[in-house]
């Protein structure tokens, strides 16, 4: 049995990393400030998981706390590019100097491996497509360019300091328990309530923008792949379906499985959004045997039934 620290693992997708580690029997600990993690989503570890409750980018006992982990999970983050606009400090001290800090203490504690949840916001506006590791990043928003910061310290720790890590662009994930509460949330989890709730959902733009949705449980299976694969240190490798779909599509797929044809409100697009984004998966496939194995309308009708059971 191996030692896992999952930081963020309060939130959507942390959440279900710690979930799936202990269905496998794993140890795990968890770090969070709970800024945007639930008491709700911890509920589900049964207390099986040791919760600590701290600030990456200021707790000066990190180290302590990671003595006799093999695998760091980081996934706490200030995952927002209108956040990040807004408030670009705020998000760089939690994105960048909380990073830097954890992999200061996991380099001290003798982690094994680290992984790291990059994002797809730092290929930016770029018309290639689709989006492969090769190509030079060209963040748009704070976010973007904080997420870029990540991997850089990820490489060279890796580099200077021999700890391994591995960086995992996430592209639009989307499944139960992401939040739905605040006008931050991603689409998916807006756009699923509000159908449900007889509310028209807002389209920032025209709705044609597309995104390569991806359901969280093909992100744990891939976090998980990247703890143990050897080889792959200092790597970054995209993790999405390779597939996209326009937002007016994704809204037709959510009214057609729930028999509720409700009509968007149309509202002018967002400063930091891109237009399109799809993933290249093949590095993800041969080096890491990662493979999406749940599809999109699959994903879609799992996280419909979740939030018709909590809402
Ligand atoms: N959801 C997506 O589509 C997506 C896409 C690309 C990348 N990501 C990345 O995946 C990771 C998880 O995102 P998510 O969607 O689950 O978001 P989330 O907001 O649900 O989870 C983030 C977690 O990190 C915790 N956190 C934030 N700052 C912290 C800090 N300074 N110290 C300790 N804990 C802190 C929050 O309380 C929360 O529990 C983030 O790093 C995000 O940037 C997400």
């Amino acid at each position: 049995m191996a030692v896992y620290v999952v930081t963020g693992g309060a939130g959507f997708i942390g959440s279900h990393i710690v979930e799936e580690l202990l269905r496998r029997g794993e140890n795990v600990k968890v770090v969070d400030n709970f800024s945007t993690g639930k008491r709700q989503n911890v509920q589900v570890f049964n207390s099986k998981a040791e919760i600590i409750e701290a600030d990456i980018a200021d707790a000066k006992n990190l180290a302590e706390f990671l003595q006799g982990a093999d695998y760091v999970i980081h996934q706490a983050a200030i995952p927002s590019v209108p956040k990040s606009i807004l408030d670009p400090l705020k998000s760089h001290h939690a994105n960048v100097n909380g990073t830097l800090n954890l992999l200061l203490a996991s380099r001290d504690a003798g982690v094994k491996r680290l992984v790291y949840a990059s994002s797809s916001s730092l290929y930016g506006d770029s018309p290639t497509l689709p989006k492969h590791e090769g190509m030079m990043p060209n963040p748009l928003s704070p976010y973007g360019a904080q997420k870029l910061f990540g991997e850089m310290y990820c490489r060279v720790f890796t580099k200077a300091y021999g700890l391994e890590t591995v960086s995992l662009r996430y592209f639009n994930v989307f499944g139960p328990r992401q939040d739905s509460t605040s006008q931050y949330s991603g689409v998916l989890a807006l756009f699923i309530p509000a159908v449900l709730q007889g509310r028209r959902p807002t389209i920032y733009g025209d709705g044609l923008q597309s995104r390569d949705f991806t359901y969280v449980q093909n992100v744990v299976e891939a976090n998980l792949l990247a703890c143990q694969l050897p080889g792959v240190a200092g790597q970054v490798f995209n993790i999405a379906c390779g597939d996209r779909i326009t937002v007016n599509s994704m809204l037709h797929h959510i009214t057609k499985i729930m028999v509720n044809d409700i009509a968007p409100v149309y509202a002018e697009s967002r400063a930091g959004d891109i237009k399109h984004s799809q993933a290249d998966i093949t590095r993800a496939k041969e080096h890491l045997g990662y493979e999406p194995k749940i599809s999109f309308e699959e994903g879609l009708r799992h996280t419909i039934e979740w939030y018709r059971a909590h809402l």
